[in-house]
């Protein structure tokens, strides 16, 4: 399929000239977690936050990107890889012209998540948003768990599809044992000091 192209990679401005220009480094935040753990909720507080300190960033969020460039996208098992795949590419090219880039995707599978660390290389940060599916379920912000158990909702994660968790991860934040401010603590004092240039 990659016959007859010729990438001109080698010869555009590299990320570092973008990293200098920004003065940051473009690490790529890949969240995981069950729906409801709150990962868009730590997502949105560390755009926030990074914003504030005159960071650049742009956020990814899995609802957002089945909204748009992957609407075209279920929930079986190779949809969900075709939206990781095209996530972490999207990743990539924002984090290649020097944008701290935040995702936020359910990402239930050790597959798709070390599918999402080959593309990105080795900007990529993984940070699992840790809260049982009990918990989740009782929060129930969207109404889908009570879909789900209707049997409303096919391929539902932690119902009826599979969510594996990622214990290999950067960073392990426990959202039902942290509030919004701690965990945001918690994913600023491990970023902040990696976003420095040498
Ligand atoms: S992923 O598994 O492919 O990474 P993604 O993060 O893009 O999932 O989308 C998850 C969001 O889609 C959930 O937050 C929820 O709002 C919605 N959703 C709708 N149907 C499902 C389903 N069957 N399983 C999980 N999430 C669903």
């Amino acid at each position: 399929m990659t016959s007859n192209i010729h990438p001109i990679f080698d010869t555009i401005l590299q990320t570092e000239q973008k990293e200098f220009l920004l003065n940051q480094k473009a690490w790529v935040v890949w969240m995981v977690g069950l729906s409801g753990s709150g990962k868009s909720t730590l997502a949105r507080a560390l755009e926030n936050h990074l914003h504030q300190s005159g960071k650049l960033t742009a956020l990814l969020d899995g609802d957002n990107l089945r909204s748009g460039i992957n609407n075209n996208l279920g929930f079986s098992q190779e949809d969900r890889l075709e939206n990781i795949r095209r996530a972490a590419e999207t990743a990539r090219l924002l984090s290649s012209n020097g944008l701290i880039t935040i995702c936020s995707l359910i990402s239930p599978t050790e597959e798709v998540r070390s599918m999402a660390r080959n593309i990105i290389g080795e900007k990529y940060l993984e940070v699992y948003i840790d809260c049982p599916l009990e918990v989740c379920e009782q929060r129930d912000v969207k109404g889908l768990y009570a879909k789900a158990r209707e049997g409303l909702i096919p391929d539902f994660t932690g119902i009826s599809a599979p969510f594996e968790p990622a214990l290999n991860a950067d960073l392990i934040l426990n959202t039902h044992k942290n509030t919004v401010e701690e965990g945001l603590k918690k994913l600023t004092q491990f970023l902040v000091p990696k976003l420095q240039l040498n």
